[in-house]
């Protein structure tokens, strides 16, 4: 049973709790129980203790017991005392929230282009500007327009590969010549960054079990995330290797590296170690996101290695296809 159930007798000793109850308590799976008063010590949870073992039935009620949320019902027993059955609701509270924070990262991420284009819009229509002004405040709107884009672009990906709809369509895919179309099509960046692309393929990892779409998205966001914080003529190294169970695949650059203590939230959406820099440099926040889901959908897991200072090293582990 996924609740926890609970049996006390008139006074609330406890008379059998079920094994979900105990590990929902905090419990061992044997060994004594202490009396109900004292499993539920917050205020709100007693007085539910209280009304079950004075034989009113309880229906639905919330309790938040701190490091989880439980929904409560009771019923009295014939005999004196109550059942307790408790479901627990950490895990929906702890989903609401991170939808609520992504609601509000999301309008914030708007908004601030949003402001700007109609700031300047209005501004060209209200004022009379001379031609390289209006010129100025126009590549101002596009770029604002732009990064709206971006973003919306972003989110769009990411919620078709979240809705579970998407999956790879996998074949033997040859990394090193999607590597080198990845980055051919952010060739003017990085010529304007003089950043150059190295290969370092290993023996027995030039292919991947991969969808070709979905590596060439990878390894894209990677190289971008790469040329962004990379100071000019950096180097960029795709590199591949066999792995006990796969091919891991990385792109390793030498740039700005990340602070130690972002580096575990780095793949979580909109998680950005300088938000201002990444804005600036025209990313969303929404890069790696999207390379962990795209890559966890092949089966496969992400990690990054990074030194301030001393370049930073993301690796995606491709499993190999079953036999
Ligand atoms: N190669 C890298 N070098 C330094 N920092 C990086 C690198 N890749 C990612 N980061 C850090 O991780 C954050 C999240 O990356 P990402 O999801 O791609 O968002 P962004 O749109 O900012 O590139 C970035 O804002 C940056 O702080
Ligand atoms: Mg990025």
């Amino acid at each position: 049973m996924v609740e926890g159930v609970i049996a006390a007798d008139g006074r609330g000793r406890i008379v059998t709790a079920n094994p979900a109850a105990r590990r929902l308590l905090g419990y061992r799976a044997s060994g004594p129980l202490p009396d109900l008063a004292e499993l539920f010590r917050v205020k709100a949870a007693r007085e539910v203790v209280d009304a079950a073992l004075r034989g009113e039935p309880v229906q639905d009620r919330q309790l938040d017991m701190g490091e989880r949320v439980f929904l409560v019902n009771a019923r009295p027993l014939p005999t004196g005392g109550a059942v307790l059955v408790l479901h627990d609701l950490t895990e929906l509270r702890r989903l609401e929230a991170v939808r609520r924070d992504f609601v509000a990262n999301v309008s914030h991420e708007l908004k601030t282009p949003l402001t700007s284009i109609s700031g300047y819009a209005e501004t060209l229509l209200g004022d009379a500007t001379d031609a390289e002004t209006t010129h100025r405040f126009l590549g101002t709107i596009l770029s604002n327009a732009r990064r709206m884009q971006r973003l919306v672009d972003d989110l769009l990906d990411l919620s078709r590969i979240e809705s579970g709809r998407w999956q790879p369509t996998l074949s033997e895919v040859d990394v090193a010549a999607v590597a080198r179309e990845s980055w051919a099509a952010l060739a003017a960046r990085a010529a304007a960054h003089g950043v150059e692309l190295a290969l370092d393929i290993g023996s027995g990892a030039e292919r991947v079990a991969a969808d070709p779409d979905a590596l060439r998205q990878v390894l894209t966001n990677l190289m971008e995330n790469s040329l962004r914080y990379t100071p000019a003529g950096g180097r960029v190294i795709c590199m591949t290797k066999r792995v006990e169970d796969g091919v891991a695949v990385g792109i390793h650059d030498d740039g700005l590296g990340i602070p130690r203590e972002h580096l575990p939230r780095i793949f979580e959406r909109f998680y950005r170690a300088d938000a201002s820099r990444s804005r600036e440099e025209g990313g969303t926040g929404l890069g790696l996101a999207i390379v962990k889901h795209l890559v966890e959908a092949h089966g496969g897991r992400v990690s990054a290695e990074s030194e301030r200072g001393s370049g930073t090293t993301v690796t995606c582990v491709f499993p190999d296809p079953p036999a």
